[in-house]
């Protein structure tokens, strides 16, 4: 089997996208033992969005900012955990984006989270569309700790086996059509009826629930099952949902589309959306083609 370094020279690809993939492993393996060994409590602040800090996203954040910083290879640096994109080092070619830890208050009740990653090799994310990215991947911290990354040929699992990540799937593939459904901010079709339209017929189809409140590891089913979709829609009143386009649904829409599957905000691709500032947010609709497809307005 071969690891994530082994695979990454295999692809070519540049030394400095190489080294901040080792960063971003190294990084995810400390992310995880601080998991398991440090306090869940909360920070006493709020992050860009107005959400209550844990101790453990802040920490998080520091840890992939140290790793990126070493590398020497990144300009711009944006955090779900950070006001403004900031600036590690002026001859730095590339920008990364992240989601140190996604869906950390589910970490008290022990169930999956994730750190989410973007890669532009660009010296700017404004005006960018997450299709222009270099790379993505996410690392998923649960009963097993494994990073699924795609450089734009295929996405792949790695696992983390005695201290290296091993690839555990090659080329991951999703079906056109699906019976699993995630379907997030169910409180919208309070108000939304086509989304109750939509949620009906997966009911009467008879489709099979699986949503555990965390992106990463909901995306992950749908990666590894190989079918699924995800929906976070949006609401008249609040028309962008949640979740942010250049932390969490542009990587994960890339992973996605490298997998044959597909991303839309209900009207355009996600890979299309211009990212026009860092904390902005999207509906979306995401995992097997034909159900994305059907969740278009
Ligand atoms: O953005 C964080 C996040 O926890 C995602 O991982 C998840 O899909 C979503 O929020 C769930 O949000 P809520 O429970 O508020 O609908």
């Amino acid at each position: 089997m071969a690891t994530l370094v082994q695979y990454l020279k295999s692809q070519d690809v540049e030394s400095s996208l190489m080294e901040i993939f080792l960063a971003f492993e190294k990084a995810v393996k400390e992310i995880a033992k601080a998991i398991n060994f440090s306090d869940g409590g909360y920070a006493g602040s709020q992050n860009a969005s107005g959400e209550e800090q844990l101790a453990l996203d802040i920490l998080s954040d520091q840890i992939l900012e140290k790793a990126f910083k070493k590398t020497e290879k990144v300009y711009l640096v944006a955090s779900e955990e950070k006001e403004e994109a900031i600036i590690l080092n002026e001859n730095g070619q590339y920008s990364v984006a992240y989601d140190p830890l996604d869906g950390s208050s589910l970490v008290n009740v022990n169930f999956a989270v994730g750190t989410i990653l973007g890669v532009f090799k660009f010296k700017e994310f404004l005006g960018k569309t997450p299709k222009e990215m270099s790379a993505a991947a996410f690392a998923v911290y649960g009963p097993r700790t494994t990073i699924v990354l795609s450089i734009g040929n295929g996405t792949h699992e790695f696992t983390l086996r005695h201290s290296e990540f091993v690839m555990t799937r090659e080329n991951l593939k999703i079906k056109e059509n699906t019976k699993i459904f995630a379907p997030g901010n169910l409180k919208a079709a309070i108000t939304e009826n086509w989304y109750r339209n939509i949620l009906k017929y997966w009911l009467d189809s008879a489709y099979k629930l699986r949503y555990s409140g965390g992106m990463v590891p909901d995306i992950n089913h749908i990666l590894v099952k190989g079918e699924g979709i995800f929906a976070y829609p949006g609401t008249k009143k609040e028309p962008d949902g949640k979740l942010r386009l250049l932390f969490e649904c542009g990587p994960m829409a890339y992973l996605i589309e490298n997998a044959r599957g597909a991303a839309c905000d209900g009207k355009i691709s996600i890979l299309d959306k211009q990212i026009s500032s860092i904390h902005q947010r999207t509906p979306i609709f995401i995992g097997s083609k034909a159900e994305v497809e059907r969740c278009k307005m």
